[in-house]
Parts: C-alpha cells; sequence; structure tokens
C-alpha cells in the first residue's frame, strides 16, 4: 500500500508548520506597520488650500490667539474656523494687493465662504468635544502638534481609538493648568503627577477626572 503522504509532502507539512506562524507573524506585522503609517493615518500630510494660509505666520510672527479666529472651541463642540470677515479685520489693511488673498476678497464681495478643506476627520460615528479637553487642561499642541511652526496645515497625530484611549486610560499625565491651554510648547509636567502610575482602587477623592473614560458611550452616542 502506497503511504497516504509521501515522505516529500512530510517535508511540506513540516515546513508550514513552520513558517506558517512566521509568516502570519511577519505579515500581521505588515499590516500593522501600515495601518499606523501616516499614510492612513493622514498624519503630516500637507493638505492644499484654497488660500495658502499659515499658522506659523499668523500664530509665531505676529501672536495672534487662537480663539480669535478658533472662537467657539472654549464653548462647544466643535473649534470653528474662521469666517472671511475675520481674515478682513487686517487685510482690508494690510497686503490688500496681494493676489494669494484674491479668494479671501472674492469671498467678501460674493458672500461664498472660503471652501476650506478639513484636515482632521473623525468618521460619522464618533463624538468629539473640544470645550471639555480645554476645561481639563488639554493643550492645543497635545493633539494638533507644533502648529505654530506649520507654513501649511497638517494633522500631526492618528486620531485612532486606540490614540483616543491612551489619554482616556491616563488623563493626568497629559493634563495641565488650564491658562496654559494655548501655550504652543509641548506639555511639560503634571496636575496630578502623583497618581500616574496604577490608578485602580486608590482614586483620590479631589481627583479631577470623571472616570471611567473608556466607557464605548462616551465616544459612540
Ligand atoms: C488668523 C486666524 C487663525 C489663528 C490665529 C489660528 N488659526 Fe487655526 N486655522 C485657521 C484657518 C483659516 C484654518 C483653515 C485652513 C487650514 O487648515 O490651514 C485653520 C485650521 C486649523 C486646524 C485644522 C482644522 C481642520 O481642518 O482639521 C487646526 C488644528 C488649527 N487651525 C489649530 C489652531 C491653533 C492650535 C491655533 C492657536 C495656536 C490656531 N489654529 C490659530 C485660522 C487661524
Ligand atoms: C484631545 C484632543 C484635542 C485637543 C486638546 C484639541 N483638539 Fe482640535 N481637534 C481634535 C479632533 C479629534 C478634531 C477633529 C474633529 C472631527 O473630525 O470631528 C479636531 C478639530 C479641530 C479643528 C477643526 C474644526 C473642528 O472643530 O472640527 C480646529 C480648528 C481645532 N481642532 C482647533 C483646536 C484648538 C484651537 C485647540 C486648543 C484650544 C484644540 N483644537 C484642541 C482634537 C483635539
Ligand atoms: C490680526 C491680523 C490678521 C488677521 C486676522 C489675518 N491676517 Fe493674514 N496676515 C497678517 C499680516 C500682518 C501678514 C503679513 C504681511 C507681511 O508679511 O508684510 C499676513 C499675511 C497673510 C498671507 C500672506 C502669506 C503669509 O502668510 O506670509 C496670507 C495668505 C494671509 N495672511 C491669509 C490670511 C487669512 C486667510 C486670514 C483669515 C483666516 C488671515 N490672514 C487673517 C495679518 C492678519
Ligand atoms: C491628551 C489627552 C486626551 C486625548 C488624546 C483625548 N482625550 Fe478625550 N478627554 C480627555 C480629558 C482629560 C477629558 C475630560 C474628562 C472629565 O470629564 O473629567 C476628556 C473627555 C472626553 C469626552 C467627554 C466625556 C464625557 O464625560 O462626556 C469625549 C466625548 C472625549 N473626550 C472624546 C475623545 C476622542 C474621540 C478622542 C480621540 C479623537 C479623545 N477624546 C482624545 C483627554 C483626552
Ligand atoms: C475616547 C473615545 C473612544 C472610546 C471611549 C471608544 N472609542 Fe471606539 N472609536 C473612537 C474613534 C475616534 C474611532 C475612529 C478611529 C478609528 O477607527 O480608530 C473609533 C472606532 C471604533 C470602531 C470602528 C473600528 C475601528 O477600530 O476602526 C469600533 C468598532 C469601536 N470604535 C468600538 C468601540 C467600543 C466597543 C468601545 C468601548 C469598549 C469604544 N469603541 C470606545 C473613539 C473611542
Amino acid at each position: 500500500m502506497t503511504p497516504l503522504f509521501s515522505k516529500r509532502s512530510n517535508l511540506y507539512f513540516r515546513g508550514v508548520l513552520i513558517l506558517g506562524p512566521l509568516l502570519l507573524i511577519g505579515g500581521g506585522g505588515l499590516v500593522y506597520a501600515i495601518w499606523w503609517s501616516p499614510y492612513l493615518t493622514r498624519q503630516e500630510q500637507v493638505i492644499e488650500q484654497p488660500v495658502p494660509f499659515s499658522h506659523q505666520h499668523h500664530v509665531t510672527v505676529l501672536g495672534i490667539d487662537c480663539r480669535y479666529c478658533h472662537q467657539s472651541v472654549e464653548v462647544s463642540s466643535s473649534a470653528g474656523i474662521p469666517a472671511t470677515e475675520t481674515c478682513m479685520t487686517c487685510h482690508s489693511q494690510v497686503w490688500t494687493e496681494a493676489p494669494v488673498l484674491e479668494p479671501v476678497r472674492k469671498s467678501l464681495r460674493t458672500g461664498e465662504p472660503i471652501r476650506w478643506k478639513r484636515v482632521h476627520d473623525l468618521p460619522e460615528f464618533t463624538y468629539f468635544n473640544h470645550s471639555i479637553h480645554v476645561a481639563k487642561g488639554v493643550r492645543c499642541v497635545q493633539c494638533h502638534g507644533p502648529v505654530g511652526e506649520m507654513p501649511m496645515t497638517w494633522q500631526s497625530e492618528p486620531l485612532y481609538m486606540k490614540w483616543c484611549l491612551e489619554c482616556h486610560r491616563h488623563p493626568e499625565g497629559f493634563t495641565g493648568p488650564t491658562d496654559e491651554v494655548f501655550s504652543l510648547e509641548p506639555k511639560t509636567g503634571s496636575v496630578f503627577a502623583e497618581s500616574t502610575g496604577e490608578r485602580s482602587g486608590d482614586v483620590p477623592d479631589d481627583y479631577p477626572f470623571n472616570l471611567p473614560l473608556t466607557d464605548c458611550s462616551k465616544c459612540h452616542r
């Protein structure tokens, strides 16, 4: 009787046994690497805009506060994008002839808003809220990176659920005094430095966050 499996198929079988898991791990690693690559997360991709607006120039060189243009960031879920009139408070006086600003002047003439392209865009099924993060002392730069150094705006963080949760599990390590929320410096230190370790069971009475922040319903309503 011929054996069901030849010696050679035995060898193949062993090969598959050894290589299979390796391939799986390798393949998994590759998928993971691609999943977190800036190509898929949209990180650090400069988005072309109808007007080449520079945060570097307006925020760092001119020293304009974020709230001058993103007026609702402290009080509403959305930060808001400035209206044409906000630009024109200055640009009816400075750079009034500049060709790059023609879309802004046209928008004022016609009353049609400038169509800024979104840089950050969470999926529809998620809920995000700026005001609560501002109120608890999370800096803009914590989530938006070095905005003051951006000639054109890009997304600095992956914005995946895992990324949100890393902070929601230990918010005390990522928050600071509320009067420093608009600072352009990356955060240093923590208001609750002493409780950055394991928190379960020994949450101090004056712990300033509404736990648990990892409940699905917080972000999926
Ligand atoms: C003079 C007005 C002005 C000021 C001041 C300003 N911004 Fe902006 N910001 C804009 C405009 C216009 C856009 C839309 C165009 C773009 O994305 O670059 C924008 C876009 C953004 C975006 C991307 C929005 C998106 O589409 O996802 C972020 C994040 C942002 N600003 C953060 C900040 C922060 C943080 C500060 C303060 C450090 C600030 N901005 C100050 C005008 C301003
Ligand atoms: C905890 C992280 C986080 C912090 C802190 C944060 N943002 Fe955002 N920001 C986001 C996310 C996420 C989005 C995308 C929201 C969406 O797609 O619905 C966003 C979107 C924006 C936008 C686009 C318009 C909008 O509201 O969707 C602007 C402008 C902006 N942020 C400015 C700011 C400014 C100014 C600050 C500081 C006061 C700030 N952000 C602090 C995470 C953050
Ligand atoms: C508080 C005053 C102020 C506001 C508000 C303002 N700008 Fe400016 N902007 C300036 C000044 C000043 C310059 C630089 C002029 C120079 O370099 O001589 C400038 C330069 C520019 C330039 C030229 C390119 C550059 O950055 O060097 C563009 C484009 C521009 N602004 C777009 C905008 C848009 C769009 C808005 C509204 C979202 C806006 N600005 C709001 C003051 C302002
Ligand atoms: C750097 C830290 C940090 C990051 C990153 C962060 N959050 Fe938060 N988030 C906080 C803090 C702090 C609070 C306030 C907790 C409290 O209520 O005491 C909060 C609260 C919230 C709330 C309100 C929860 C409630 O009690 O109703 C929502 C919704 C939320 N975050 C969504 C998100 C989403 C979505 C992301 C990712 C796109 C995100 N957050 C990323 C720190 C962060
Ligand atoms: C702090 C905010 C936050 C909390 C809490 C949260 N999510 Fe998410 N979730 C997000 C964001 C932002 C996205 C979209 C980005 C992404 O796909 O990673 C998302 C995406 C998802 C997706 C789409 C698939 C995926 O991973 O891309 C599923 C499913 C999901 N969440 C389920 C859950 C469940 C179940 C829980 C509770 C155990 C939960 N989420 C808690 C913010 C949150």
